[in-house]
Protein backbone atom coordinates (compact mmCIF):
# COMPACT_ATOMS: atom_id res chain seq x y z
CA UNK A 1 0.00 0.00 0.00
CA UNK A 2 3.01 2.46 0.92
CA UNK A 3 4.29 1.27 -1.39
CA UNK A 4 2.56 1.46 -4.36
CA UNK A 5 1.81 5.04 -3.26
CA UNK A 6 5.74 6.06 -3.43
CA UNK A 7 5.49 4.38 -6.57
CA UNK A 8 3.01 6.89 -7.69
CA UNK A 9 4.43 9.79 -6.39
CA UNK A 10 7.33 9.07 -8.12
CA UNK A 11 5.79 8.30 -11.19
CA UNK A 12 4.14 11.50 -11.12
CA UNK A 13 7.29 13.21 -10.00
CA UNK A 14 8.44 12.23 -12.79
CA UNK A 15 6.11 12.71 -15.67
CA UNK A 16 3.12 15.37 -14.61
CA UNK A 17 3.30 19.17 -14.21
CA UNK A 18 3.55 19.32 -10.66
CA UNK A 19 6.47 22.10 -10.08
CA UNK A 20 6.85 26.12 -9.65
CA UNK A 21 3.31 26.99 -8.80
CA UNK A 22 5.07 29.85 -7.21
CA UNK A 23 8.72 31.86 -7.78
CA UNK A 24 11.28 30.57 -5.17
CA UNK A 25 11.94 34.28 -5.33
CA UNK A 26 15.81 34.09 -6.11
CA UNK A 27 15.10 35.79 -8.56
CA UNK A 28 14.90 38.92 -6.57
CA UNK A 29 18.51 38.13 -4.66
CA UNK A 30 21.02 39.75 -7.10
CA UNK A 31 25.04 38.27 -6.53
CA UNK A 32 27.01 41.71 -7.49
CA UNK A 33 29.43 41.35 -9.83
CA UNK A 34 33.24 41.32 -9.27
CA UNK A 35 34.93 42.67 -12.59
CA UNK A 36 38.03 42.22 -10.51
CA UNK A 37 37.84 39.23 -8.42
CA UNK A 38 41.64 38.55 -7.43
CA UNK A 39 41.35 34.60 -7.73
CA UNK A 40 42.02 32.02 -10.90
CA UNK A 41 38.92 29.52 -11.30
CA UNK A 42 41.45 26.87 -10.54
CA UNK A 43 41.65 28.77 -6.91
CA UNK A 44 38.14 28.04 -6.23
CA UNK A 45 37.22 25.59 -3.22
CA UNK A 46 33.82 24.20 -2.58
CA UNK A 47 34.33 22.03 0.20
CA UNK A 48 32.59 22.43 3.37
CA UNK A 49 31.92 19.79 6.30
CA UNK A 50 28.71 18.44 6.66
CA UNK A 51 27.96 16.30 9.69
CA UNK A 52 31.42 16.05 10.63
CA UNK A 53 32.45 14.77 7.17
CA UNK A 54 34.19 16.95 4.31
CA UNK A 55 32.17 16.66 1.12
CA UNK A 56 33.17 18.56 -2.37
CA UNK A 57 30.49 20.62 -2.49
CA UNK A 58 27.48 22.58 -0.62
CA UNK A 59 25.05 20.34 -1.90
CA UNK A 60 22.94 17.31 -0.83
CA UNK A 61 19.94 15.08 -2.25
CA UNK A 62 16.72 15.18 -0.36
CA UNK A 63 15.43 12.46 0.99
CA UNK A 64 13.01 10.95 -1.99
CA UNK A 65 12.81 7.10 -2.24
CA UNK A 66 13.12 3.31 -1.43
CA UNK A 67 10.31 0.63 -0.16
CA UNK A 68 11.04 -1.95 -3.25
CA UNK A 69 13.40 -3.50 -5.80
CA UNK A 70 12.87 -0.82 -8.30
CA UNK A 71 12.97 2.50 -6.07
CA UNK A 72 16.01 0.96 -4.27
CA UNK A 73 17.44 0.78 -7.85
CA UNK A 74 16.98 4.83 -8.00
CA UNK A 75 18.77 5.02 -4.50
CA UNK A 76 21.98 3.11 -5.89
CA UNK A 77 22.65 4.71 -8.61
CA UNK A 78 22.25 8.07 -6.59
CA UNK A 79 24.48 6.65 -3.89
CA UNK A 80 27.02 5.27 -6.42
CA UNK A 81 27.12 8.99 -7.87
CA UNK A 82 27.79 11.21 -4.45
CA UNK A 83 30.20 8.64 -3.92
CA UNK A 84 32.02 8.98 -6.67
CA UNK A 85 31.66 13.46 -6.48
CA UNK A 86 31.90 13.67 -2.44
CA UNK A 87 28.17 14.86 -1.96
CA UNK A 88 25.56 14.27 0.67
CA UNK A 89 21.74 12.43 0.40
CA UNK A 90 18.88 11.48 2.20
CA UNK A 91 16.91 8.45 1.75
CA UNK A 92 13.30 8.64 1.34
CA UNK A 93 10.68 7.94 4.32
CA UNK A 94 11.73 4.71 5.92
CA UNK A 95 8.23 3.64 7.71
CA UNK A 96 8.03 0.97 5.31
CA UNK A 97 11.10 -0.43 5.98
CA UNK A 98 10.55 -0.55 9.66
CA UNK A 99 7.04 -2.05 9.18
CA UNK A 100 8.17 -4.49 6.97
CA UNK A 101 11.78 -6.50 6.35
CA UNK A 102 11.47 -6.79 2.75
CA UNK A 103 11.66 -3.25 1.70
CA UNK A 104 14.79 -2.74 3.96
CA UNK A 105 17.39 -4.04 1.30
CA UNK A 106 16.48 -0.72 -0.98
CA UNK A 107 17.86 1.84 2.22
CA UNK A 108 20.45 -0.36 2.99
CA UNK A 109 21.89 -0.37 -0.61
CA UNK A 110 22.72 3.60 0.09
CA UNK A 111 25.16 2.83 2.62
CA UNK A 112 26.70 0.45 0.59
CA UNK A 113 27.00 2.38 -2.07
CA UNK A 114 28.02 5.15 -0.58
CA UNK A 115 30.01 3.86 2.55
CA UNK A 116 32.34 7.44 3.20
CA UNK A 117 29.65 9.90 2.41
CA UNK A 118 27.31 11.87 4.82
CA UNK A 119 23.88 9.94 4.60
CA UNK A 120 20.89 11.01 6.29
CA UNK A 121 17.69 8.83 7.28
CA UNK A 122 13.72 9.75 7.12
CA UNK A 123 11.37 9.81 8.81
CA UNK A 124 7.67 11.53 8.74
CA UNK A 125 6.63 13.68 11.85
CA UNK A 126 3.17 11.95 11.70
CA UNK A 127 4.71 8.75 12.37
CA UNK A 128 5.44 10.15 15.98
CA UNK A 129 2.27 11.43 16.37
CA UNK A 130 0.72 7.70 16.12
CA UNK A 131 3.15 6.12 18.39
CA UNK A 132 7.08 6.09 16.73
CA UNK A 133 9.08 6.50 19.41
CA UNK A 134 13.33 6.55 20.21
CA UNK A 135 13.27 2.85 19.10
CA UNK A 136 11.96 3.23 15.46
CA UNK A 137 14.02 6.09 15.00
CA UNK A 138 17.11 4.40 15.92
CA UNK A 139 16.06 1.61 13.85
CA UNK A 140 16.09 4.06 10.92
CA UNK A 141 19.14 5.56 11.86
CA UNK A 142 21.14 2.11 12.06
CA UNK A 143 19.60 0.26 9.16
CA UNK A 144 21.49 2.79 6.83
CA UNK A 145 24.42 3.89 9.60
CA UNK A 146 23.29 7.35 8.57
CA UNK A 147 24.97 10.17 9.90
CA UNK A 148 21.66 12.28 10.64
CA UNK A 149 17.88 11.44 10.30
CA UNK A 150 15.21 14.00 8.87
CA UNK A 151 12.22 14.09 10.55
CA UNK A 152 10.02 15.46 7.71
CA UNK A 153 7.04 18.05 8.10
CA UNK A 154 4.24 17.70 5.70
CA UNK A 155 0.86 19.08 7.35
CA UNK A 156 0.28 20.13 3.45
CA UNK A 157 0.39 16.77 1.89
CA UNK A 158 -1.54 15.24 4.56
CA UNK A 159 -4.19 17.43 4.07
CA UNK A 160 -4.86 17.30 0.49
CA UNK A 161 -3.99 13.09 -0.04
CA UNK A 162 -6.91 11.11 -0.15
CA UNK A 163 -6.00 8.93 2.41
CA UNK A 164 -3.80 11.43 4.27
CA UNK A 165 -3.99 12.10 8.01
CA UNK A 166 -3.01 15.49 8.62
CA UNK A 167 -2.28 14.91 12.53
CA UNK A 168 0.66 17.19 13.90
CA UNK A 169 -0.09 17.63 18.20
CA UNK A 170 1.81 19.31 20.34
CA UNK A 171 3.05 16.13 21.48
CA UNK A 172 5.70 15.62 18.38
CA UNK A 173 7.67 18.14 19.76
CA UNK A 174 8.10 16.99 23.08
CA UNK A 175 9.07 13.20 21.76
CA UNK A 176 11.38 15.04 19.76
CA UNK A 177 13.14 16.54 22.46
CA UNK A 178 13.28 13.82 24.28
CA UNK A 179 14.50 11.82 21.26
CA UNK A 180 16.96 14.53 20.24
CA UNK A 181 18.98 13.28 23.99
CA UNK A 182 19.10 9.75 23.47
CA UNK A 183 19.64 8.94 19.68
CA UNK A 184 23.07 9.80 19.01
CA UNK A 185 23.10 11.57 15.55
CA UNK A 186 22.06 14.95 14.82
CA UNK A 187 17.70 15.16 14.04
CA UNK A 188 17.43 17.47 10.90
CA UNK A 189 13.96 19.42 10.86
CA UNK A 190 12.58 18.87 7.14
CA UNK A 191 9.96 20.25 5.03
CA UNK A 192 8.53 18.95 1.89
CA UNK A 193 8.32 21.77 -0.35
CA UNK A 194 5.78 24.06 1.43
CA UNK A 195 9.07 25.79 3.94
CA UNK A 196 9.80 26.39 7.40
CA UNK A 197 8.72 30.06 8.62
CA UNK A 198 10.16 31.76 11.59
CA UNK A 199 7.30 30.66 14.47
CA UNK A 200 8.16 26.93 12.95
CA UNK A 201 12.18 27.52 13.67
CA UNK A 202 11.50 28.94 16.67
CA UNK A 203 9.55 25.77 17.94
CA UNK A 204 12.22 23.55 17.16
CA UNK A 205 15.14 26.01 18.70
CA UNK A 206 13.20 25.74 21.35
CA UNK A 207 13.66 21.92 21.97
CA UNK A 208 17.24 22.14 21.08
CA UNK A 209 17.50 21.43 17.43
CA UNK A 210 20.13 23.15 15.31
CA UNK A 211 19.78 21.49 11.88
CA UNK A 212 17.06 22.99 9.73
CA UNK A 213 16.37 21.73 5.89
CA UNK A 214 13.76 24.37 4.53
CA UNK A 215 12.27 22.74 1.60
CA UNK A 216 10.37 25.90 0.37
CA UNK A 217 7.94 26.35 -2.26
CA UNK A 218 8.85 27.19 -5.89
CA UNK A 219 9.61 23.90 -6.28
CA UNK A 220 8.06 20.45 -6.49
CA UNK A 221 4.71 21.09 -5.05
CA UNK A 222 3.51 17.73 -2.86
CA UNK A 223 0.15 19.58 -2.52
CA UNK A 224 -0.23 19.59 -6.68
CA UNK A 225 1.33 15.95 -6.52
CA UNK A 226 -1.43 14.79 -4.44
CA UNK A 227 -4.20 16.93 -6.25
CA UNK A 228 -2.80 14.84 -9.06
CA UNK A 229 -3.48 11.69 -7.20
CA UNK A 230 -6.98 13.09 -6.55
CA UNK A 231 -8.27 13.89 -9.63
CA UNK A 232 -7.58 10.59 -11.32
CA UNK A 233 -9.19 8.68 -8.28
CA UNK A 234 -12.11 11.40 -8.96
CA UNK A 235 -11.48 12.67 -5.27
CA UNK A 236 -13.90 15.34 -3.53
CA UNK A 237 -10.25 17.08 -2.73
CA UNK A 238 -9.18 17.44 -6.17
CA UNK A 239 -10.56 21.24 -6.48
CA UNK A 240 -9.21 22.23 -3.11
CA UNK A 241 -6.09 20.81 -3.65
CA UNK A 242 -5.70 22.95 -6.71
CA UNK A 243 -6.66 26.23 -4.48
CA UNK A 244 -3.62 25.06 -2.75
CA UNK A 245 -0.97 23.99 -4.93
CA UNK A 246 1.20 27.22 -4.24
CA UNK A 247 0.38 27.42 -0.58
CA UNK A 248 3.35 27.53 1.42
CA UNK A 249 6.57 29.84 1.57
CA UNK A 250 9.30 30.52 -1.05
CA UNK A 251 12.17 29.19 -0.50
CA UNK A 252 14.37 32.29 -0.41
CA UNK A 253 12.43 33.48 1.81
CA UNK A 254 12.07 30.43 4.07
CA UNK A 255 16.28 30.58 4.35
CA UNK A 256 15.78 34.33 5.39
CA UNK A 257 13.29 33.44 8.07
CA UNK A 258 14.90 30.25 9.16
CA UNK A 259 18.01 32.13 10.04
CA UNK A 260 16.65 34.76 11.16
CA UNK A 261 15.04 32.97 13.79
CA UNK A 262 17.94 30.48 14.56
CA UNK A 263 20.93 32.58 14.00
CA UNK A 264 23.29 29.45 14.88
CA UNK A 265 21.07 26.84 12.97
CA UNK A 266 22.65 24.80 10.36
CA UNK A 267 20.63 25.36 7.40
CA UNK A 268 20.04 23.39 4.16
CA UNK A 269 18.46 25.74 1.83
CA UNK A 270 16.18 23.56 -0.49
CA UNK A 271 13.05 23.80 -2.59
CA UNK A 272 13.26 24.38 -6.08
CA UNK A 273 16.98 24.71 -6.61
CA UNK A 274 17.41 23.70 -10.35
CA UNK A 275 21.18 24.89 -10.77
CA UNK A 276 24.77 26.23 -9.10
CA UNK A 277 23.59 30.10 -9.16
CA UNK A 278 20.50 29.33 -7.06
CA UNK A 279 22.95 27.24 -4.97
CA UNK A 280 25.31 30.34 -4.64
CA UNK A 281 22.06 32.66 -3.79
CA UNK A 282 20.61 30.54 -1.31
CA UNK A 283 23.73 30.44 0.34
CA UNK A 284 24.72 33.86 0.54
CA UNK A 285 21.29 34.37 1.74
CA UNK A 286 21.62 32.36 4.53
CA UNK A 287 22.07 28.57 3.98
CA UNK A 288 24.70 26.53 4.61
CA UNK A 289 24.60 23.69 1.90
CA UNK A 290 21.89 23.54 -0.51
CA UNK A 291 19.61 20.38 -1.32
CA UNK A 292 18.06 19.39 -4.49
CA UNK A 293 15.36 16.33 -5.28
CA UNK A 294 13.42 16.45 -8.13
CA UNK A 295 15.96 17.22 -10.46
CA UNK A 296 18.34 14.53 -9.46
CA UNK A 297 15.35 11.67 -9.51
CA UNK A 298 14.98 12.51 -13.04
CA UNK A 299 18.01 12.63 -14.00
CA UNK A 300 19.12 9.03 -12.26
CA UNK A 301 16.00 7.65 -14.23
CA UNK A 302 18.50 8.20 -17.04
CA UNK A 303 21.41 6.68 -15.85
CA UNK A 304 24.81 7.47 -13.73
CA UNK A 305 26.38 8.88 -16.75
CA UNK A 306 23.53 11.57 -16.84
CA UNK A 307 23.74 12.02 -13.32
CA UNK A 308 27.25 12.52 -12.59
CA UNK A 309 27.00 15.07 -15.95
CA UNK A 310 24.15 17.63 -14.51
CA UNK A 311 25.83 17.45 -11.12
CA UNK A 312 29.49 18.82 -12.75
CA UNK A 313 27.38 21.26 -14.63
CA UNK A 314 25.88 22.54 -11.51
CA UNK A 315 28.76 22.59 -9.65
CA UNK A 316 30.46 24.65 -12.80
CA UNK A 317 27.70 27.10 -12.32
CA UNK A 318 27.90 27.57 -8.79
CA UNK A 319 31.83 28.15 -9.28
CA UNK A 320 31.09 30.33 -11.54
CA UNK A 321 29.21 32.57 -9.38
CA UNK A 322 31.75 31.99 -6.85
CA UNK A 323 34.45 33.36 -9.03
CA UNK A 324 32.06 36.55 -10.78
CA UNK A 325 31.12 37.54 -6.72
CA UNK A 326 35.58 37.00 -5.95
CA UNK A 327 34.68 34.15 -3.48
CA UNK A 328 37.31 31.79 -3.32
CA UNK A 329 35.65 29.34 -1.08
CA UNK A 330 32.28 28.90 0.59
CA UNK A 331 32.75 30.72 3.77
CA UNK A 332 33.64 34.08 1.98
CA UNK A 333 30.30 33.06 -0.45
CA UNK A 334 28.41 33.35 2.90
CA UNK A 335 29.78 36.71 2.91
CA UNK A 336 29.85 38.22 -0.71
CA UNK A 337 27.14 41.41 -1.10
CA UNK A 338 24.02 40.99 -2.15
CA UNK A 339 21.16 43.47 -3.17
CA UNK A 340 17.87 41.75 -1.96
CA UNK A 341 14.50 43.94 -3.81
CA UNK A 342 11.25 43.97 -5.23
CA UNK A 343 9.07 40.99 -3.86
CA UNK A 344 11.95 38.88 -1.41
CA UNK A 345 12.53 42.86 0.60
CA UNK A 346 8.80 43.13 0.50
CA UNK A 347 8.64 40.22 2.10
CA UNK A 348 11.08 40.98 5.02
CA UNK A 349 9.16 43.91 5.47
CA UNK A 350 6.31 42.82 6.19
CA UNK A 351 7.79 39.98 8.15
CA UNK A 352 9.63 42.60 10.58
CA UNK A 353 12.77 41.45 9.58
CA UNK A 354 14.86 44.65 8.47
CA UNK A 355 17.71 44.78 5.90
CA UNK A 356 20.38 46.07 8.15
CA UNK A 357 19.42 43.40 10.78
CA UNK A 358 19.80 40.64 8.40
CA UNK A 359 22.80 41.66 6.37
CA UNK A 360 25.19 40.62 9.97
CA UNK A 361 23.00 37.52 10.37
CA UNK A 362 23.42 35.90 6.83
CA UNK A 363 26.76 36.64 6.99
CA UNK A 364 26.86 34.68 10.40
CA UNK A 365 28.68 37.64 12.51
C1 LIG B 1 9.75 11.49 -5.70
C2 LIG B 1 9.94 12.26 -4.44
C3 LIG B 1 9.72 11.62 -3.23
C4 LIG B 1 9.90 12.30 -2.02
N1 LIG B 1 9.78 11.63 -0.84
C5 LIG B 1 10.14 12.24 0.33
C6 LIG B 1 10.21 11.52 1.55
O1 LIG B 1 9.93 10.31 1.60
N2 LIG B 1 10.59 12.18 2.66
C7 LIG B 1 10.90 13.52 2.65
O2 LIG B 1 11.28 14.08 3.67
N3 LIG B 1 10.81 14.24 1.50
C8 LIG B 1 10.46 13.63 0.36
N4 LIG B 1 10.44 14.35 -0.83
C9 LIG B 1 10.61 15.82 -0.78
C10 LIG B 1 11.97 16.31 -1.18
O3 LIG B 1 12.98 15.85 -0.30
C11 LIG B 1 12.03 17.86 -1.24
O4 LIG B 1 11.87 18.37 0.06
C12 LIG B 1 10.97 18.47 -2.15
O5 LIG B 1 10.71 17.64 -3.26
C13 LIG B 1 11.38 19.84 -2.66
O6 LIG B 1 12.59 19.80 -3.38
P1 LIG B 1 12.66 19.86 -5.00
O7 LIG B 1 11.89 21.07 -5.41
O8 LIG B 1 14.12 19.94 -5.30
O9 LIG B 1 12.02 18.60 -5.50
C14 LIG B 1 10.27 13.68 -2.04
C15 LIG B 1 10.47 14.32 -3.27
C16 LIG B 1 10.33 13.63 -4.47
C17 LIG B 1 10.55 14.35 -5.76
Amino acid sequence: MITNRKLEHVEICLYEDIEGYIPTLFDDVVLIHQAMPCLSFNEINTNVKFLNKEISAPLMVTGMTGGNEALGKINATIAEVIEELRLAMGVGSQRIAIERADARESFKIVRKKAPTSPIIANIGAPQLAKGYGLKELKEAVSMIEADAIAVHLNPAQELFQPEGEPEYPSDILIKLRDISKELGVPIIIKETGTGISMETATKFKEIGIKYFDVSGQGGTSWIAVEMVRDKRKNNWKKESAELFAGWGIPTAASIIETRFAVPDAFIIGSGGIRNGLQIAKAIALGADIAGMASPVLKKAVEGKESLVSFFNKVIFELKAAMMLTGAKNVEELKRVPVVIWKELREWMESRGISLSTYEKLRKRE
